[in-house]
């Protein structure tokens, strides 16, 4: 087969990755890829959101399946652009991945679907009144949120009546966020840790994947502003997980592919919940329509089946019912970001010791490039993931540390607690 994995982050490396692991006679083109993926695939210069020159690329090249990393593709009807020309896809269509692109959206489809999430209102600038009805109801303790995609920085969590009222103000008033921020969700400040769910589906049937925590902020004791992701473990170590998971799938992922297809937009791609465990039970903060970053790069790894069958079945109508098997052990990841992320980066810096690294560690590519010099150079803020998968997340979380010891470029750093946030939250 031949498989066109869009994007060039460390999500697509680790697709494209495991792609390969699972079918190395296959070709792997990806586009635009990174220095990573130039090691075993085709890297192509494509703008991912350009809709119509992914699908042209996908038709010169004759490939069998394409496969959507970011939202921003899905948002820009790439899957929709490849479908008008015959190709298979495993990724929604612009009018499914509302359900990440449009917060309103979302708050829609769970309350028609009865899904838990946190009580919210939203409007626009000519609804001010009842907002702010809200938040002074609420004490404060709320989250605006703008509606549409604001590059991960449209989500202001409040304490007070002041913040939350300030918050409004820069999404309606200031229009900060454009016209993402047009509208606003603001909902009610949940209490609790969060987890990641992820489902295949195929517009009707879900395939729930092992479940994963992200580390959002970037430092330390999630100190510091959001970020994409600064590390990622899979499965994390609550007690009865697995049990939650199954409940999640049938309260929480079946009802929303459900209510997307009743809605005429079936979900055919790789849907995630990102949830807050609160002490009433799991409330859905957000649903994504994509596989997260960096949690695909712990989370591939432990998936027992192989990647090209589940995600041809998704593309093709054809999924199964039931659990995606998944490996003995666990993974751990770490980001190593340039420095100034996640604000402006310095780009360029080269870098070096990854022949050093042990064999059984992986390690995904974001931000590189592979220079005209041949060497491997920085260019972006999450440069790379390192990831070990073995027997315990401490032996896990060990080794990647290890490891990351030895990888050097011009202002690196990291997170040196993942693995261990959200632990003592569990304990207390
Ligand atoms: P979202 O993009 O909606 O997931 O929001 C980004 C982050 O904001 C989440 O990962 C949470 O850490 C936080 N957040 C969002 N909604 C809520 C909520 N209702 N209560 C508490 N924290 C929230
Ligand atoms: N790591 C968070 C996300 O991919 O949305």
């Amino acid at each position: 087969m031949r498989v066109l994995v869009v994007g060039g982050g460390g999500r697509e490396h680790a697709l494209a990755w495991a792609w390969h692991r699972d079918a190395p006679a296959d070709d792997i083109v990806v586009a635009p890829g990174n220095g990573g993926t130039a090691a075993f695939a085709v890297n192509v210069a494509v703008d991912v959101t350009d809709a119509a020159a992914v699908a042209r690329c996908a038709g010169e090249r004759e490939v069998d399946i394409v496969v959507i990393g970011p939202d921003a593709a899905a948002a820009a009807g790439v899957g929709d652009a490849c479908a008008a020309a015959g190709i298979a896809v495993f990724g929604p269509s612009a009018a499914a991945a509302r359900i990440e692109s449009s917060k309103v959206f979302a708050k829609q489809v769970m309350q028609r679907a009865g899904i838990p999430t946190a009580g919210w209102v939203a409007g626009d600038a000519t609804e001010k009144d009842r907002l702010r009805d809200f938040v002074h109801a609420h004490g404060g303790r709320c989250v605006v949120k703008a509606d549409g995609l604001a590059l991960g920085k449209g989500v202001v969590v409040c304490d007070t009546v002041d913040d939350a009222l300030q918050a409004l103000a820069a999404c309606l008033d200031e229009r900060r966020f454009g016209s993402a921020g047009g509208t606003v969700v603001v909902e009610q400040r949940l209490d609790g840790v969060e987890l990641s769910v992820f489902g295949l589906s195929d517009g009707e049937r879900v395939r729930v994947l092992p479940p994963a925590r992200d580390h959002k902020r970037a430092f330390d004791g999630d100190k510091g502003p959001n970020t994409g992701g600064m590390g990622a473990v899979s499965p994390p170590p609550d007690h009865g997980i697995d049990a939650l998971v199954d409940s999640v799938q049938a309260t929480v992922l079946q009802p929303c592919v459900d209510a997307l297809r009743e809605m005429g937009c079936p979900f055919v791609g790789c849907l995630y919940a990102g949830l807050m465990l609160t002490a009433d039970g799991p409330r859905v903060l957000e649903f994504n329509a994509r596989f997260g970053d960096p949690e695909a790069q712990v989370v591939l790894p432990l998936m027992g089946e192989p990647l090209p069958a589940l995600l041809t079945a998704a593309a093709h109508a054809a999924l199964k019912a039931g659990t995606v098997a998944r490996r003995n052990g666990a993974c751990a990841g770490v980001v190593a970001a340039a420095a100034g992320y996640p604000g402006s980066v310095h780009t360029g810096a080269e870098i070096t010791g990854l022949e050093t690294l042990d064999d059984s560690v992986l390690c995904f590519h974001a931000g590189t490039r592979i220079a005209a010099d041949g060497r491997l150079r920085t260019a972006g803020g999450r440069v790379l993931c390192l990831v070990a998968h073995r027997e315990s997340l401490h032996d896990a979380t060990q080794d990647v540390y290890a490891n990351l010891g030895r990888v050097r470029f011009d202002g690196m750093w990291y997170r040196h607690d993942i693995g261990a946030t959200g632990l003592a939250a569990l304990r207390s």
